[in-house]
């Protein structure tokens, strides 16, 4: 049975800070404020038009703006890629800041500074004998592409974005393994400031022809970028979505309807596209019932289904469940969702379920049959930081316990699985909530919501807990051959 490399990921927006440093240019991340977690500022932290993002633009405080710092990752790069080497894992993913290659992104030429940042990175891994996984694009879009040509629901971004694709795939031609040309995809749909770009005014929801429109023009670039890599560099090209695994509340024959269409919409959509090279059917009833209309060019349909992903990646976090009936919510990644009684929650309200891993795994290899890549997976929640220095981290050291025994139980029936990446490996900014408190990592970050503190960095109980998980693994694994 083939080795599972184990690794850890971060996001350029959420982990590096250094928002103005190296020329790099302000991007959708950087004007995204911390409000204190009320309802009212969910509703605020949300609402993002242009003129909060012309009062961020002339802020100059970075305490407002969470991304702005990230966790200081810039200015610790090394310190932080020599923790990741004591802690032995096999492959890091990080995304790269397009704002730092091209600061506006219409640019003819890109920015070399953002480029050596990089090569760092790359050249620090390779040495260490560590798998790269690039990220292309992780929510961050250059400001100026979203102000003046309004995010992804215009066709020219998708040659922006490849002049972008093609410099960083030329540049590390012979360095990465695995590329991944847009962070969870789907998140377009939940979340279309984040994930395309779009800017609206009022609480209104988003017009969604554009939020179909600018996920088009992403499988298109997508595929471009597939197109190029694979005939001018090496690696394997894929794409990624985030993931719910859905449950029917009852068993109701409603229900289950229900959930096979949500499910169909929210979840496979993306995929299918990208993986078969061509939308479902499905979409085209979605698309007719609620007045959406996009325009696709003659090509695109070709460009699709002859550059489709060699490996399929998706975060996962929680289950998540369906219901026609009204019932208690809580919350999950990118979605509410109705609460599970069988299942227990984090403080953020995100329900821990283990099985639902192991569930998601079988059922994304039963409709593709392509290797896949677990992108994103881990507990966010609040640690201690003792007198001592210490993190008693016991509850997260249980929640990766409990994931990686389904994950090899899944191996086990059959999913070809290529790699674990647990997200926010050190601790960074929540993309959701912009909190610092929110923790996911094995390395602590000493920094607050406000952006208050040392920055230093602590080795939290887990560290030793994964380091020793992941020695012991490729052990039994050698004894085994
Ligand atoms: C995924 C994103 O949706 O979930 C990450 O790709 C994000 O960027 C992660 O950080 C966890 O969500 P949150 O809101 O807890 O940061």
């Amino acid at each position: 049975m083939k080795q599972i490399l184990w690794g850890g990921a971060t996001s350029a927006s959420q982990y590096e800070g250094a928002f103005q440093v190296g020329n790099k240019g302000l991007d959708t991340q950087d004007c995204r404020p911390y409000l204190p977690r009320t309802s009212d500022a969910t509703v605020k932290t949300r609402l993002l038009s242009f003129a909060t993002i012309n009062e961020a633009k002339v802020c100059q405080d970075i305490g407002q703006y969470p991304f702005r710092r990230g966790s200081k990752g810039y200015s610790h790069l090394h310190e932080d890629l020599e923790l990741l080497k004591e802690l032995g894992i096999d492959i890091y993913r990080f995304s790269i800041s397009w704002a730092r290659i091209f600061p506006h992104g219409d640019e003819k030429e890109p920015n070399e500074e953002g480029l050596k940042y990089y090569d760092e990175i790359i050249k620090v891994l390779k040495k260490a004998g560590i798998k790269i996984f690039i990220t292309m694009n992780h929510y961050a879009i250059p400001l100026h592409l979203v102000e003046t040509y309004g995010g992804w629901k215009n066709r020219k971004m998708i040659d922006y974005y490849m002049k972008f694709a093609i410099t960083i795939m030329n540049r590390w031609k012979d360095d990465i393994d695995y590329w991944l040309p847009f962070n969870e995809i789907n998140a377009g749909y939940f979340s279309p400031y984040n994930g395309v770009g779009l800017i609206k005014e009022d609480e209104k929801s988003y017009n969604q022809s554009d939020v179909f429109q600018s996920l088009h023009h992403q499988f298109v670039a997508s595929a471009k970028v597939i197109q190029y890599g694979h005939k001018k560099v090496k690696g394997q090209f894929g794409c990624m979505i985030a993931s719910f695994c859905y449950y029917a509340y009852t068993s109701r024959p409603e229900d289950n309807l229900k959930l096979i269409k949500d499910e169909n919409i929210n979840q496979w959509f993306c995929m299918d596209v990208l993986v078969r090279g061509y939308y479902p059917t499905y979409m085209f009833a979605f698309f007719r019932e609620h007045d959406i209309h996009i325009y696709m060019e003659d090509e695109d349909k070709k460009i699709l289904l002859e550059n489709t992903s060699d490996f399929i990646s998706f975060s996962y976090y929680s289950s998540s469940i369906i219901t026609t009936e009204e019932a208690p919510q809580t919350a999950g990644n990118l979605v509410v969702t109705t609460r599970n009684p069988y299942l227990q929650s984090t403080k953020w309200g995100w329900q821990i379920d283990p099985i639902g891993l192991c569930t998601t795994l079988h059922k994304f290899y039963d409709r593709y049959q392509k290797p896949i890549i677990i992108a994103e997976n881990g507990m966010g929640t609040e640690d201690v930081l003792e007198l001592d220095f210490k993190i008693h981290d016991q509850y997260r050291i249980q929640y990766l316990q409990d994931h990686f025994e389904q994950i090899i139980k899944a191996q086990k029936d059959g999913v070809d699985i290529i790699a674990y990446c647990m997200w926010g490996i050190i601790d960074i900014v929540s993309a959701g909530s912009c909190e610092m408190d929110k923790r996911y990592g094995v390395i602590y970050v000493d920094g607050n919501n406000h952006g208050d503190g040392t920055y230093q960095r602590y080795k939290k109980d887990s560290f030793s807990w994964y380091q020793q998980f992941i020695n012991q693994y490729h052990k039994e694994k050698e004894e085994e051959r």
